[in-house]
């Protein structure tokens, strides 16, 4: 087993910066928000792991259930000797493919891409150690600014999993889909998972379950500006609110303090007024229908080859390739 390669786009000095502009930008607009990926440090990733372990978070377990029904497909189709994943996580779920891939012997190298540099060294290890055979290529980046220094070369099937595609206003979206089939090259095929419409309050537990796991996700993004930019939010002073907006077809997470209080963001000299019941944006989580991933697929130029879901179609999977 060679060692993993490690590429880190993303390291301690720049992410300081990204962090403060984002905070500023969005704590002084209103409504006030918090921008997602600063949920994600070490604490952040292991609560995002013990939401996938919820009953009420049906996504991980429906996506696993396509990827073990499809995977040999997916390797056959592909014909891919090259797996990267875009916002990989613990790459839990991926080990799925890994395992149809490495069977058929095609597989060459698996690339993880994250922002949370921990969690991907931990996951590029555990793979190491158990697909001996292939090699290794971890990025630490922002998938929405570095997708151009992912490595080329080989036939390359780029996943993304976890419905994480949801989790960007549709603009970027649109950018984010237009930069992954910049990087693909003729051959290149794209997975993407997305969670599906469905009844409203099955969609609102996912966000909200009954042990709190998912709120104590959503305030840790307040834990990472106390740590990370000296701010003095006192957690138990929020309430996590998870709502589904019909008219976007998004769930929307929010933080809505419970008193009149004035936060200070020490490292940006910076006050910021919170009046009781007042909500910062955090995160939405966009659902989709079989017709819309295919449209805004077709609108960057990839054309849907397969479309499953899982048995009671929660939950879709498509394959793409560009036109
Ligand atoms: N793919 C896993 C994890 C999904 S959670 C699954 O299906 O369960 C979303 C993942 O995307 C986290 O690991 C988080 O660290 C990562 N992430 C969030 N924003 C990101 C960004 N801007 N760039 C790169 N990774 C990001
Ligand atoms: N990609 C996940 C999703 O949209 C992220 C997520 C799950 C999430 N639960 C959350 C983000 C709670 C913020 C808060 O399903």
């Amino acid at each position: 087993m060679s060692e993993p390669q490690l590429d880190v786009h993303l390291d301690a000095d720049a992410w300081a910066p990204q962090l403060r502009h984002d905070v500023v930008s969005g704590l002084t607009s209103s409504p006030k928000t918090l921008p997602p990926k600063w949920f994600y440090d070490d604490r952040g990733s292991d609560l995002f792991d013990q939401i996938t372990r919820l009953p009420e978070y049906y996504p991980t377990e429906a996506e696993r259930q396509i990827l073990r029904s499809r995977a040999a497909d997916i390797a056959r189709l592909t014909d891919a000797d090259t797996l990267i994943e875009l916002g990989s996580g613990t790459s839990d779920k991926t080990r799925v493919l890994l395992d149809a891939f490495t069977a058929t012997g095609q597989l060459e190298r698996f690339v993880p891409f994250d922002v949370s540099e921990q969690t991907l060294i931990d996951a590029a290890k555990f793979i190491g150690e158990d697909y001996p055979d292939i090699s290794i290529h971890g990025v630490v980046g922002d998938f929405e600014r570095h997708l151009h220094t992912l490595p080329r070369g080989g036939r390359r099937l780029i996943v993304f999993l976890g419905g994480t595609i949801g989790n960007f206003a549709p603009e970027l979206r649109r950018e984010f889909l237009d930069q992954v089939v910049a990087t693909l090259d003729p051959g290149d095929s794209f997975l993407l998972g997305t969670d599906l419409v469905k009844d409203h309050d099955r969609l609102v537990a996912a966000y909200d379950d009954s042990q709190g796991v998912t709120a104590d996700f959503n305030k840790n993004v307040l834990r990472v500006l106390n740590t990370h930019l000296g701010a003095n939010f006192v957690l138990e002073t929020f309430d996590h609110v998870a709502v589904f907006d019909t008219e976007n077809s998004w769930i929307e997470m929010r933080l809505r303090s419970q008193i009149d209080q004035t936060i200070h963001i020490a490292d940006l000299d910076l006050d910021v007024t919170l009046r009781a019941g007042e909500e910062i944006r955090t995160e939405i989580s966009a659902k989709f229908t079989r017709d819309r991933v295919t449209t805004e697929l077709a609108d960057v130029g990839l054309e849907v080859v397969e479309w499953w879901t899982d048995d009671v179609g929660d939950y879709g999977l498509s394959l793409s390739t560009r036109r």
